[in-house]
């Protein structure tokens, strides 16, 4: 216990001022030490629902001491050390100051926080939690010296003061209070859904200015190079058709068979907050979920964990059109396909057997039922061969090497292809180039931006030349 926090002097105080014994006072303060271990461990447990660590404690670095780089349209953003050192980190900060930081995105000396810090979402954490959230940052974890290295945009998005105008269009809107009509573990869900455990960061699509589509919450996200899919209550396009119990197990250990696995941001999510969440929190993100207002997208014809690709075990198929053409000697007319096969073979069929099954105990997953092959774009597929999955939840852990340094991007598109015609959507389809973009780290919305930049530019040249034209005019009415 370093510091003391306003609130805990209060307590102290006011509890002195009750005690007139010394004995009683001596009972008191034992209270007001253990109610005080108690609001830090409730801010510890929100802390995890938040997910702080995901971004404040770099792989490596000393616990939420900042210096992690999260990738942004417009360059790298460095988290903030948030230790309580006076320093370096937040040790400084009132309890005032870490709200505003938290929910509004503005440190304690006025400037600006860049949305990488998800403060949009966190604006509806309610005064209790972030009671228990700053007791925990401020007196449950060790202060470290350190500085972060400093986060340099280009201009103009090096004008932190610019964020005021962005916060006005896309943040603050959100709700805090309970809905009324329903009940609690709904409410609860709601609550860490769109707020502490930000889900919308990532599953919510976004505009061109980067601000979340809020009438389409939830619908589906692009996080750099990864989908995060639909996760609203509709059936087709999203988790509908997953019961209760399966979302909750998929939220817990990040693998359910016959549904998905989770890899990339949701492998991080689920390692570094969900997992521990408590049954009844996770039973109130899936009951919220499964209430979440429906978001159907016209081109999805059937839950993407139904699609089994055309069911053939490439091996079968080889030898039904070529019986005399081993899988190392491709025949002529066949090099497409078995270039396909012959990745497949060599690179995945080990793990996810030759039919794309799976082992039967399911340590290595079936591909086929499986919702990652079942979308209309192959890309988190492209994202697992690239950069393998990982998850580790409370012993069980789950590996899939990476395959980014030994094939080209001609490659890896081949291999997609096969794997989603044989045992996913056979629809969705990728080229090398794509490949190549996913693997740049995804598409650049702000070269998306630049076009809109410069018609901007062009129009306040024109509207600059027009004044002046009419202020000289003026002068010379005058
Ligand atoms: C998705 C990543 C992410 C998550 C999750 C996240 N933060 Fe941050 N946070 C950042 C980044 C990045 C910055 C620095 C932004 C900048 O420099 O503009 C930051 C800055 C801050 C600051 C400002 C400190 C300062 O003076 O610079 C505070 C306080 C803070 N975060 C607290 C929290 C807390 C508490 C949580 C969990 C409830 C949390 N953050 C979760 C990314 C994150
Ligand atoms: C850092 C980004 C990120 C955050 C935060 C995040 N997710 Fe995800 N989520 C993803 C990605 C990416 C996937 C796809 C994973 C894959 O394909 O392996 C995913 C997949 C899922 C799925 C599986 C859906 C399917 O059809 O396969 C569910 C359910 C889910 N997320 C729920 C949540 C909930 C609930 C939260 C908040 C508590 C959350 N996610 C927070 C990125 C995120
Ligand atoms: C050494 C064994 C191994 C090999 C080889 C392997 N995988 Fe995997 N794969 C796994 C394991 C284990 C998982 C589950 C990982 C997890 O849950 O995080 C997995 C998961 C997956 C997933 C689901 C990921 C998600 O986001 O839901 C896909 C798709 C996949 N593998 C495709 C492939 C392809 C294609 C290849 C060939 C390039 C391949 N795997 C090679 C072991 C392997």
């Amino acid at each position: 216990m370093r510091n003391v926090s306003p609130f805990n002097a209060l307590l102290a105080v006011a509890l002195g001022i009750a005690g007139i014994h010394a004995a009683t006072a001596r009972a008191a303060e034992t209270t007001a030490h253990s109610s005080s271990n108690d609001l830090v461990a409730r801010g510890e447990y929100l802390a995890k629902a938040g997910d702080c660590a995901a971004c404040h404690t770099a792989p490596g670095g000393e616990a939420m001491a900042g210096g992690l780089p999260i990738d942004s349209p417009f360059g790298q953003i460095y988290s903030s050390n948030i230790t309580p050192s006076r320093t370096h980190g937040i040790g400084d900060y009132s309890q005032a100051q870490f709200a505003r930081a938290v929910r509004e995105g503005v440190r304690a000396d006025g400037t600006h926080l860049y949305p990488a810090m998800p403060y949009p979402s966190y604006a509806g954490i309610t005064d209790d939690d972030m009671k228990a959230l700053y007791a925990y940052f401020t007196q449950g974890i060790e202060p470290v010296d350190k500085a972060p290295p400093a986060t340099q945009l280009p201009f103009p998005f090096n004008q932190r003061w610019l964020m005021g105008g962005w916060n006005l269009l896309f943040a603050g809107g959100k709700p805090g209070a309970p809905i009324n009509g329903k009940n609690a573990a709904w409410n609860r869900g709601r609550y860490l859904v769109e707020t502490l455990g930000h889900c919308d960061a990532c599953h919510t699509p976004r505009n061109a200015a980067m601000g979340e589509k809020t009438s389409l919450g939830l619908s589906g996200g692009q996080i750099g190079p990864w989908q995060a899919p639909n996760i609203t209550s509709d059936p087709i396009s999203g988790i509908g058709a997953w019961s209760h119990q399966e979302l909750v197990q998929y939220l817990r250990t990040g693998s359910v068979a016959g549904k998905g696995q989770a890899a990339g941001g949701m492998a991080e999510a689920i390692e570094k907050s969900l997992q521990y969440l408590s049954d009844d929190d996770l039973s109130a993100i899936a009951i919220y979920l499964k209430d979440s207002t429906p978001v159907r997208n016209p081109k999805d014809v059937r839950p993407a964990f139904q699609y089994a690709g055309n069911g053939e075990g490439y091996e079968a198929g080889l030898r039904g059109h070529n019986p005399g053409i081993g899988l190392d000697q491709p025949g002529p007319g066949y090099l497409a396909l078995t270039t396909g096969a012959q990745l497949y073979s060599g690179y995945c069929a080990s793990c996810h057997q030759t039919r794309g099954e799976g082992t039967p105990d399911a340590a290595f997953p079936s591909l086929t039922h499986n919702s990652v092959l079942g979308r209309g774009n192959a890309d988190n597929l492209v994202m697992v061969i690239l950069g393998g999955a990982h998850i580790d939840t409370q012993g069980n852990e789950q590996l899939m090497p990476g395959f980014a340094d030994e094939l080209d991007d001609k490659q890896v598109a081949t291999l997609a292809n096969f794997v989603m015609q044989h045992y996913g959507n056979p629809d969705a389809a990728v080229t090398a180039d794509h490949v190549a973009m996913l693997r740049r780290g995804g598409p650049n919305p702000a070269a998306a931006l630049l076009p809109a930049m410069i018609a901007a530019a062009v129009l306040l040249a024109f509207v600059l030349a027009w004044l002046a034209r009419f202020v000289a005019r003026r002068k010379r009415m005058h």
